[in-house]
């Protein structure tokens, strides 16, 4: 990734002081280290399964969480799973990824609740909606191997975050401005800090030393970089981010649904009429996102 996502380009602007202060900050969340070594593993796809499962069930509270997902009503499976290793059997090593994905980042930024107005809940429920319908898309349209559209989704706004939990009294005049204006967050964010969750977002994903592709969805999603090798999940996340908003899932922190930019239809080799002719199971995921949410935060 671009080294130069956190550095200063002018002195003494307000971007200049916001970047220095999250360079600072020393407590910024943490994935835990299950996390990256499934993520290390399932690179190579000859690792055991039952070596997965081995990792994962190293850390105890997590594997508790991911077993309560995977018997929640979310996966509707007709019997009780009571190992990881079971698990990955029945549902396969992709959808563990993602479930071991989505518990690590819920446990890190998921819990704690900031108040400044910004609503959490709407918010996690936006973001499991995003990626529930970019790995739909990602499926039908053949993008990718290994779903990662779906964490994409996820954590595309995980930006907003960062500014909710270290940047509250800023983020309570950017909320300001996008009810006062009826503008987007990333419109205020630039407004306000000169800087957008965007790019805030992908300091904290290259900190987390997440794949490229992933800090490339979280950095360019409201404005695609068609010259980018990752641009086909920014575009994902760009088209799943405007159809979640659509259908009102959960909230992103203003309701405008965005405009699509052209470059996106082209590089997803998408039309709307494809989107109109999977529309019901577009909202077939949609429903599940609210059964996933409920699993995740409980
Ligand atoms: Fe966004
Ligand atoms: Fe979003």
């Amino acid at each position: 990734m671009s080294s130069n996502i956190i550095e200063p380009n002018q002195e003494n602007s307000v971007r200049s002081r916001i970047l220095e202060e999250l360079k600072d900050v020393r407590d910024l969340p943490t994935l835990p280290t299950v996390f990256l070594n499934v993520m290390t593993m399932m690179r190579n796809p000859a690792t055991p399964m039952k070596d997965i499962a081995r990792t994962i069930e190293a850390d105890p509270a997590i594997t508790m969480k991911i077993l309560r997902l995977i018997n929640s009503s979310f996966y509707g499976l007709a019997k009780t799973v009571d190992s990881v290793h079971q698990a990955i059997v029945l549902l396969g090593a992709n959808t563990i990824k993602n479930v071991v994905i989505s518990v690590s980042i819920f446990r890190a930024v998921g819990q704690d609740q900031v108040d400044s107005g910004f609503d959490r809940t709407a918010f996690w429920q936006h973001s499991i909606g995003v990626g529930l319908i970019a790995r739909f898309l990602e499926k039908r349209l053949g993008i990718g191997r290994s779903e990662e559209g779906f964490i994409a989704g996820v954590i595309h706004d995980i930006g907003k975050i960062v500014i909710d939990k270290y940047l509250s009294e800023e983020l309570v005049e950017i909320m300001k401005l996008v009810r006062e204006q009826n503008i987007e967050m990333y419109d205020a964010e630039q407004i306000i800090l000169e800087i957008s969750h965007c790019e805030i977002g992908a300091f904290l994903a290259s900190k987390w030393k997440l794949p490229d592709n992933l800090v490339d969805a979280i950095l360019n999603h409201h404005q695609i970089d068609p010259e980018s090798e990752h641009a086909a999940y920014a575009s994902l996340i760009q088209i799943s981010n405007a159809i979640a908003r659509k259908y009102k899932v959960g909230s992103g922190g203003d309701d405008i649904v965005p405009e699509i930019e052209p470059a996106v239809w082209d590089i997803l080799e998408l039309s709307p009429e494809m989107l109109e002719e999977w529309d019901e199971e577009i909202q077939g995921e949609i429903e599940k996102s609210r059964e996933m949410l409920d699993a995740l935060i409980s």
